[in-house]
């Protein structure tokens, strides 16, 4: 199959990228700060913030606070993770344009990530797409643990595809597939990729990848090849999973850019801003600059 002429990047920076950050919680405005130089570097889409409990993920205790301090630009679709109902309504509340709901491909991971079982999670999740729909809220679907589990090791692909059907078939608009862990290879991630299209449309699917061994591009040359259009990145490649030792951030979203750009696809994404607000996100947290392409082309990280 050829590579799409254009590809949707989802900055996952504001969300995945700070949820893991140690020591003290960000500031607000710090937070606001990225996600506007993010909407001003052209991402449409950014998910902003995430309404779980701060008893488990401190760093996003601020959920309704960065909703209502961000500027919002006209086009840009702010979302914002919902693990049930609870979360729903404070999103809801709060502006959020899109929610997400997040399951897994592993009981393990399932267990210390919500605290339930696959099952459980589908039963929580369904009543959260029920009511976004009375709202005419999207709502997105995470399938985690796609490539690997970090309590579970290997996954069957047929595995990942059961959980990404019963979030596509609840309602879910676009179902993003994450290597949560980032041990996935270009052919195992293509097999999954395989697996999980026979039971939902290839325009429904999204590459949510990790770089924690470093594949995250091969793997998602790979899956753009079979047709995803769609990918998940984190400009300064911030983040992991607090529930998932060792893993670390999103790929870079500047390293995901300079990919596409170079393949000829479109995005509509500045990549001199992207590496700017890269620079100043590091900048202001103190910390390295995760992307390859940000250490090529900026100047002020370490
Ligand atoms: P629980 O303890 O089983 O929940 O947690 P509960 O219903 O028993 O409630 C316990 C307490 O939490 C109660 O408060 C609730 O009100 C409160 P208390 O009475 O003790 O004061 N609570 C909430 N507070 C705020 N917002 C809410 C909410 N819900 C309950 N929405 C729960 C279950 C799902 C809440 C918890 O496990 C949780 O918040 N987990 C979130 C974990 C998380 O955010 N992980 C990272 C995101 S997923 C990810 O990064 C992967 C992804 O990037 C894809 C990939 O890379 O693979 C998406
Ligand atoms: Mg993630």
């Amino acid at each position: 199959m050829a590579f799409p002429k254009q590809v949707r990047l989802v900055e996952m920076s504001p969300r995945d990228g700070l949820q893991n950050e140690p020591g003290p919680v960000i500031a607000t405005n710090i937070k606001t700060g990225l996600i506007d130089r993010l909407a001003d570097c052209g991402l449409g889409h950014i998910e902003a913030a995430s309404f779980v409990s701060p008893k488990w993920v401190p760093q996003m205790g601020d959920a309704t606070e960065v909703m209502a301090g961000l500027t919002r630009r006209p086009g840009v679709r702010y979302s914002a993770l919902t693990p049930n109902l609870k979360g729903f309504e404070n999103a809801r509340a709060a502006g959020a344009d899109e929610v997400a709901v997040f399951g897994a491909a592993s009981e393990s991971f399932t267990r210390k990530n919500i605290n339930c079982t696959i099952a459980e999670s589908l039963e929580r999740f369904a009543p959260v797409v029920e009511e976004a729909r009375k709202y005419g809220i999207p709502v997105r679907g995470y399938v985690s643990t796609v490539l690997g589990c970090p309590y579970e090791g290997e996954i069957a692909p047929d595995q990942v595809a059961t959980v990404a059907k019963a979030l596509y078939d609840m309602g879910c608009y676009e179902i993003s597939l994450g290597d949560t862990i980032g041990v996935g290879t270009p052919l195992k991630a293509k097999r999954m990729l395989e697996a999980v299209a026979r039971e939902v449309p290839m325009a429904h699917l999204a590459a949510h990848f990790h770089d924690t061994y470093g594949q995250a591009l091969a793997n998602l040359y790979a899956v753009l090849e079979e047709g995803v259009a769609v990918i998940d990145a984190s400009v300064a490649g911030l983040g992991g999973c607090p529930y998932a030792r060792g893993a670390s951030g999103n790929v870079a979203t500047e390293d995901v850019l300079y990919l596409l750009n170079g393949l000829g696809i479109a995005t509509g994404v500045d990549l001199d801003k992207l590496v700017a607000t890269g620079d100043w996100i590091c900048g202001q947290l103190d910390r390295h600059n995760g992307s390859k392409v940000g250490q090529a082309l900026g100047g002020n990280c370490q």
